[in-house]
């Protein structure tokens, strides 16, 4: 979801966003992930320059959730990140909210400072830590259809073997 309506959260709301973050798997516990929840304005049209293109709805969010993580403290600190980032969407859709991922990790701003250092300069986040993604949520400003399973790619399944049916 990329369209907003201009509601804010409650604090329920964005209490259970955040146990969720909290509870995801994260390999030999290592929780290598913090989180930095932001709801100011003004700091939430800023995070929508952090890249070039695909964070402008940023702006129109109720709430950003920026994911970031230690590599020191874990060595697969992406998929941990990664997997807190999905946690939180799925929670926002089990909340009936909207929420989009928004790539951090590998981006760039429109200058070409590259978006995890636009984002700690902003938001003063530790050196030690990378940013992987920002959740953008809110409530649904637009229908959505359900995901239509004739495009669902079977033929990327494999039975037994590569190949096998
Ligand atoms: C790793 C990852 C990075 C993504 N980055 C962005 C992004 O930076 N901006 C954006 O608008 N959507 C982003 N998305 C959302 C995808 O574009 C979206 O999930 C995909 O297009 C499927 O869209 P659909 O749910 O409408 O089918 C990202 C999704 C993933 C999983």
């Amino acid at each position: 979801m990329r369209k907003f309506t201009g509601e804010e959260l409650s604090q329920d709301e964005v209490l259970t966003l955040l146990k969720a973050a909290l509870m995801s798997p994260t390999s030999k516990r290592s929780n290598c992930w913090q989180f930095i929840v932001v709801d100011d304005k003004e700091t939430l049209e800023k995070l929508s320059y952090c890249k070039e293109s695909g964070a402008a709805f940023v702006k129109d969010a109720a709430l950003a959730i920026v994911v970031t993580a230690d590599p020191l403290a874990s060595d697969v600190w992406i998929e941990d990140a990664s997997i807190a980032s999905i946690m939180i969407q799925l929670q926002a859709e089990d909340l009936g909210l909207g929420s989009c991922w928004v790539q951090v990790r590998e981006r760039f701003t429109a200058n070409g400072l590259s978006a995890n250092e636009y984002i700690h300069e902003l938001l003063d986040i530790p050196l030690q830590l990378q940013v992987l993604s920002l959740i953008a949520v809110g409530h649904k400003g637009m229908e959505r259809k359900p995901f239509d399973e004739s495009h669902l790619q079977w033929e990327k399944v494999h039975i037994n073997k590569y190949g096998g049916k």
